[in-house]
């Protein structure tokens, strides 16, 4: 194949395109007419997810994306991509995301997250594509000073080395555009996705033992566990809990596409917050996750964790100002469609009959 292209609109590059929200972007570039092209490892990514984007997106949308299995450190694949594709953009999804895992496995999240990011932006380098979006996280603010966090608040300390990957891999990116001033940088710091496709079609799909709060209430709510566990209730916080700003995946991918269209003939580094502004205690979490599914949740409460910030939420007036973006989903729809994926998917992707 030589420089496909079959969209006037572009061809983005979508590392980790088979996760949760790569996936969801992924559906949101095919509805807005890119071509995509996906390279995962499914290192923690089913390839069943792909059978579903073209379920959703339907026939002619699914004849643009084109899925490459490789990690983003090979490089030779790397470069096989590039060679074939005419690639315009990439969004950097791919890494490895689990905050206590990082805390045992130090080298293979420095050598991972930040390997495969200098792999990547050495191979785009060679083929003139100097564009790049991405996946960064609101872990770079650390313990805020004050709420709600805009992006001139302070990068500060992060608690685990996962933290940390996204914190230098902002700084190297940064750097790229300070160096050569053809580099397009956009850094996208992410508050707390959580809700899955309204279809039930897609959504998250941890491996093991959630880590995180949704998908752990989930499966509370589908019988796989007993009771949410709820780390602390002695937060300096209205009812004591943990205080988050929750981002439906959908509004993230919306916000990943508004910001690509923007950086369209621009150049130079630009962050954003993608959160919705409002912030939501555990409790009223499984509260509103109970309301969804119809019974109320059995919560027990325990120490805090390790690590854990009292409350944080996003300013979001840059990304409304400048890229014309906003949430649009409420704590109520996430976990409907949180629900809707998880009691339609109980075990995940596992269980679906697609090959
Ligand atoms: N929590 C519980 N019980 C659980 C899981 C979480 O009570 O079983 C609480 C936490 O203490 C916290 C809130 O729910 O108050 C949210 O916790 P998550 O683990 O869902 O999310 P975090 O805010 O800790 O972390 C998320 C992402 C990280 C990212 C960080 C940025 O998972 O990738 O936001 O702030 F770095």
């Amino acid at each position: 194949m030589d420089n496909q292209k079959l969209s006037p609109k572009g061809c983005i590059l979508v590392t980790g395109g088979c996760g949760f929200i790569g996936s969801h972007t992924v559906v949101y570039l095919l509805n807005e007419g890119y071509d995509v092209v996906v390279v995962d490892d499914l290192s923690n990514a089913s390839e069943k997810v792909l059978d579903r984007i073209d379920t959703i997106v339907g026939d002619d949308a699914a004849e643009r994306l084109t899925f490459v299995r490789a990690d983003v450190a090979d490089k030779d694949a790397l470069e096989t991509v590039f060679d074939e594709f005419d690639i315009d953009a990439v969004i950097h999804f791919a890494g490895f995301k689990a905050v206590g895992e990082s805390v045992t496995k130090p080298i293979e999240y420095y050598s991972n997250n930040i390997g495969n990011t200098l792999v990547l932006v050495d191979v785009m380098r060679d083929h003139g594509c100097k564009s790049i979006l991405f996946s960064s996280s609101a872990t770079v603010y650390g313990d805020p000073d004050a709420l709600p966090l805009t992006e001139a608040s302070p990068k500060k300390a992060c608690t685990n080395p996962y933290g940390w990957t996204k914190w230098m891999i902002e700084e190297i990116l940064r750097s790229l555009t300070i160096a050569d001033p053809e580099w397009n940088v956009v850094l996208l710091r992410y508050f707390n996705p959580i809700g899955a496709h309204p279809s039930g079609l897609m959504g998250e799909d941890p491996k093991g033992i959630p880590n995180n709060l949704l998908p752990y209430v989930a499966q509370v709510a589908v019988g796989r566990r007993d009771a949410v566990h709820v780390f602390g209730n002695d937060y300096d916080t209205p009812d004591g809990t943990g205080v988050r700003d929750y981002i439906h995946v959908m509004d993230l991918a919306s916000g990943h596409v508004a910001a690509l269209d923007w950086m369209v003939g621009r150049t130079g580094c630009e962050v954003f917050n993608l959160g919705t502004g409002k912030g939501t205690s555990v409790l009223e979490i499984i509260r509103a996750f109970s309301a969804a599914c119809g019974r109320e949740l059995p919560y027990v409460i325990e120490p805090r964790r390790a690590g854990d910030v009292t409350a944080n939420y996003a300013d979001c007036a840059k990304a409304r100002e400048m890229l014309g973006w906003e949430a649009k989903y409420d704590i109520a729809d996430m976990c409907r469609d949180s629900w809707n994926w998880q009691s339609k998917n109980p075990n995940g992707y596992a269980d679906s009959n697609e090959a």
